[in-house]
Formats: structure tokens, C-alpha cells, sequence
């Protein structure tokens, strides 16, 4: 069990701030510019220290959120924690953006509170969730998981969430449920890519029940001890870290148990590439690229052997 506390600004914890983000962000700035060499590290310097702390304050409100809750000593990582800042301005968020580096900005209007979550379908018990009472009354807990995306980046993150299974304990799926089916927000006015009516809005994802009621299945609320800031799905999203991180839809608002196959997003637009289960393996190629190796953020040029299920097979081969 876990309640919100809000902090004083100065209660930050020193080590969410390090000098590396300093260092890699204005690399990063100055990539965005286009300009390259010494001089115009020094000339443009100061503009990079400026849009860190631009990230640290638009993160300020979240920081101020923290949750205090006990880390699942289970879940560790050898490599090195991401930083905070790196992971916040490095997203995947397409309502918003495809850019990126750009995804912090563009959430700025994007209210996640208040909000409610439904979760409906083939349950006993039906229901509708204020978010805030779902945190106070599920178990709460850190895990740092390793995460990684199709398009081969990696990251480790410390998530704050509940498992899966104990929300769907409390709604009893019944006995002809096969999958779980969760759907994003809409709303083309803020998120303003869901205006192109290209593309199949709401993002939906899916997974078979034995996946969800899976341990490692977590529904996160909060990253790097505090609620989650909007551009990493707030205020409710999934993490299923042995999959690919489309498959982790951020910012849900139904849970849906049915008999059904979900066609997910990704795979109504490039059904050759994106399929339905997307576990991460690096003996399957994606059609356009290998998998057999991924990079760390925000490092690109080092590289790690990819690990099937990511690591986790000990938890979820036993499903496949
Ligand atoms: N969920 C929604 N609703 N919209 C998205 O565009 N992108 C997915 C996933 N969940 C996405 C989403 C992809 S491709 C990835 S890699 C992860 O979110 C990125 O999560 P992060 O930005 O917190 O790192």
C-alpha cells in the first residue's frame, strides 16, 4: 500500500541529476542544431546546461510526487542505472510526436490528472478506477527492469508499480478470457498526432491472460521513486520487459478481458514486421534490421549481445 507524498523541491535526491546527462545532452543539443566541432561546443554550451535544466523543471512537479515504497530486491540489473534525465528526453509517444528528443516538450499541455481507468469485458466484477485510489490500494513496489526497443536501444529504469495479476485478481476474470486487451487515452486537441487518420488510433495492445498474470507483468505509476511525468505514459501505464517496448502501452485508460485476439497498433500498420507476441529474441531479425545486439542510451556506438526474453527467460519461457 502506498500514498503520494509531496515533497519539497529541495528533497530531490542528488543522485537524479548527474553530470553525465550535463555532458550528453549538449552533444545531443548540438546534434539537433546540426553543428559539429569544438568551437561550437563552447559557443553553444551554455544553451545545452539551459536545456537541462528546462528538462529538470519540467520534471519539478513529478520529482515532488514521491512514492515510498520498497525496492523488489528480486528484479536487479548489472548494468548501469540510466539517468533520469537521459530516459526522460529519449521517448517513444507517437499521440505527441515521432520525434524522439522532442516528446518532453510536446506533452506540456497533457493533463493526467484526474483519471480514470475502466476495466471491463469478460470479468465478475466490473469496474471503474479513479488512478489515485487504484495506488493507494494496490502493491506498490521498485523494480529495475531492463527495457528494450525494437529499433535496438536498451535502457535500465527503476519502475514503481503493482503487478498486473493483483488488479485482475480483484475484477476475476472469467473463465473464458483468453487476453487482455488495454487502450490509450484520446484526444486529438492535446495529443495532436491523432489527427492524422492514418494511423489506427487509440493505441491498443494486448496480451494473452497467462502473460498478464504473469510476475514479472508490472502496471507502473512512477519511475526513479517518484510518479511517472507524462512523457513516460502517466499517470498508468504497462512494462512487460521481456517484449519489445511497443508492447508497453503508456497512458491506459481500459483494460479489456475478451476471447479475442487485440489487433495492437503497430501491427494494423506493418503486419509483416510487428507481430502480436514480440518477444525479444536475437536470433529473429525484424525485416528491416538484425536484432542480435542493442546500445544503451544515449551511448550508440557500444554494443551489447541481445539476450532472449531479455534476460528473463527463467520467468516467462515456460509460456512460449
Ligand atoms: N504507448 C503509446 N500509447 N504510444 C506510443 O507511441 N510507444 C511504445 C511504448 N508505449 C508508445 C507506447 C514504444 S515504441 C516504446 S519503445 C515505449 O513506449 C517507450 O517508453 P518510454 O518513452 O517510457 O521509454
Amino acid at each position: 500500500m502506498a500514498n503520494i507524498k509531496i515533497s519539497k523541491g529541495w528533497e530531490i535526491p542528488e543522485n537524479q541529476v548527474t553530470p553525465e546527462s550535463v555532458y550528453i545532452n549538449r552533444r545531443k543539443f548540438i546534434k539537433e542544431l546540426g553543428i559539429a566541432g569544438a568551437g561550437a561546443l563552447s559557443l553553444f554550451g551554455t544553451n545545452a546546461c539551459a536545456q537541462d535544466s528546462r528538462v529538470a523543471k519540467q520534471l519539478e512537479p513529478y520529482r515532488a510526487q514521491i512514492l515510498d515504497v520498497k525496492k523488489n530486491e528480486e528484479f536487479t540489473v548489472k548494468r548501469k542505472q540510466t539517468d533520469e534525465i537521459i530516459a526522460a528526453t529519449y521517448n517513444n509517444f507517437y499521440e505527441f510526436t515521432s520525434s524522439k528528443s522532442t516528446v518532453w516538450r510536446r506533452v506540456e499541455k497533457f493533463k493526467t490528472r484526474p483519471w480514470e481507468i475502466e476495466i471491463s469485458g469478460l470479468v465478475e466484477k466490473p469496474m471503474t478506477l479513479d488512478v489515485d485510489d487504484l495506488i493507494k490500494q494496490m502493491p506498490l513496489e521498485e523494480r529495475i527492469y531492463r527495457f528494450r526497443c525494437v529499433e535496438t536501444w536498451a535502457m535500465v529504469v527503476p519502475w514503481i508499480g503493482f503487478p498486473m495479476k493483483a488488479l485482475l485478481d480483484k475484477v476475476q476474470p472469467k473463465s473464458d478470457a483468453k487476453y487482455v486487451r488495454m487502450t490509450t487515452f484520446m484526444d486529438p486537441d492535446v495529443a495532436t498526432q491523432q489527427n492524422n487518420f492514418r494511423l489506427p488510433w487509440p493505441y491498443v495492445e494486448g496480451l494473452t491472460l497467462a502473460e498478464a498474470m504473469n510476475d514479472l507483468t508490472l502496471l507502473v505509476v512512477g519511475i526513479y521513486g517518484h510518479i511517472l511525468p507524462p512523457q513516460h505514459g502517466a499517470p498508468i501505464r504497462l512494462i512487460v520487459p521481456w517484449k519489445y517496448g511497443f508492447k508497453s502501452i503508456k497512458s491506459i485508460v481500459s483494460i479489456e478481458l475478451t476471447d479475442k485476439k487485440p489487433r495492437n497498433f503497430w501491427n494494423v500498420i506493418l503486419p509483416r514486421e510487428y507481430g502480436f507476441e514480440a518477444n525479444v529474441n536475437p536470433n529473429v531479425p525484424h525485416p528491416r534490421w538484425s536484432q542480435a545486439s542493442e546500445w544503451m542510451i544515449p551511448t550508440r556506438g557500444k554494443k551489447y549481445p541481445t539476450q532472449i526474453y531479455n534476460g528473463y527467460g527463467e520467468f516467462v519461457a515456460h509460456l512460449y
